[in-house]
């Protein structure tokens, strides 16, 4: 009865178990004290075993519905519960739901870990062609891969936004979030965004979680893209027929220590990629890709 009881809390709850491993340790150490006590006040071994045993078994019981009670109660939590707790006053009243379907779980189903591949960098510098390129190599080797790409983004979930840094931040902000809903399902992102800002990929980072994470610098320089100027942008921006333009009239703010820093204009695509595959096999897909590679 008790048994399916906290079987049938622990499938809705996972900290359910953690209650229950903390009730049981903690009554341990205080029954294992009550002995003690007992033992030394009636100077009867016996009796201080009899009281620390029966304490044992209520205890454990009544420890682990008060755990449970105060799982409940907010009052005096810490900050940092709530990731963005200024802002987040509207989520007041909501509660997390846990799955019994976690990460983990899924990055074995699928085989391999899941992680945020982020690449940064100039408009036509080469994030759409190397994420591209990065993608097919993924899918030829059974690996579950995903592109969010500036662009595509920008015409569906974020065309609300525009190109402000406030539009920018939010914008980033948003498809973090989202590449941290696809590492969860057990997919690898490919992020391709200017993300121009510093700060922003911080806040990327911070969303994502450091160890899934890797930011590639593409770097070209401003002159190199404007001569590639596939989308015929930068002679727009030039013309000044397009306002926040970055590497024009809006800033780049380069990273200082990106995991993996690629040169398009001195290096091909096909050493672009060897250079990321490569970290990426040396670093997080270690005991899988040397199987497939
Ligand atoms: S970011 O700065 O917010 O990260 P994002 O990567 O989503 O930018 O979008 C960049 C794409 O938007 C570019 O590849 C380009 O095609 C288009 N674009 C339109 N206006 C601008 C602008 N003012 N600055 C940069 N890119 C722009």
């Amino acid at each position: 009865m008790a048994f399916d009881l906290l079987l049938n809390l622990y499938k809705k709850d996972p900290t359910v178990k953690r209650h229950l491993l903390k009730s049981i340790t903690w009554r341990l150490v205080g029954s294992i004290d009550t002995v003690v006590i007992g033992t030394f006040v009636t100077g009867k071994p016996a009796i201080g075993l009899q009281i620390g045993g029966i304490e044992l078994l209520t205890k454990i019981l009544l420890y682990f519905f008060h755990e449970r009670l105060w799982v409940r109660v907010r009052y005096g939590l810490p900050f940092v519960l709530s990731r963005h707790k200024p802002e987040n006053r509207k989520g007041e009243n909501l509660f997390r739901q846990y799955f019994t379907i976690d990460r983990k779980k899924r990055e074995e189903l699928m085989g391999h870990p899941a992680f945020t591949i982020w690449m940064t960098g100039l408009s036509a510098s080469g994030k759409s062609t190397l994420a591209l390129a990065l993608d097919e190599w993924f899918h030829h080797r059974g690996i579950h891969s995903y592109i969010l790409d500036g662009d595509n983004t920008r015409l569906h979930l974020n065309r609300d936004l525009d190109f402000s840094r406030e539009g920018r931040k939010e914008n980033i902000r948003r498809v973090a979030e989202s590449a941290r809903l696809f590492n969860d399902a057990g997919v690898i992102v490919i992020a391709s965004f200017i993300s121009p800002y510093a700060e922003d990929r911080l806040q990327a980072l911070e969303i994502i979680g450091k160890k899934s994470f890797v930011e590639v610098h593409v770097s070209a320089s401003v002159e190199e893209c404007m001569q590639r100027d596939v989308k015929g942008l930068y002679k727009k921006a030039m013309e000044g027929k397009i306002s926040d333009f970055t590497g024009v009239n809006s800033p780049y703010e380069p990273p200082v220590n990106p995991s993996i820093f690629i040169e398009t204009g001195s290096a091909t695509i096909h050493e672009s990629l060897g250079q990321i595959t490569t970290w990426i096999a040396e670093n997080l897909l270690v005991m899988d890709l040397r199987e497939i590679h």
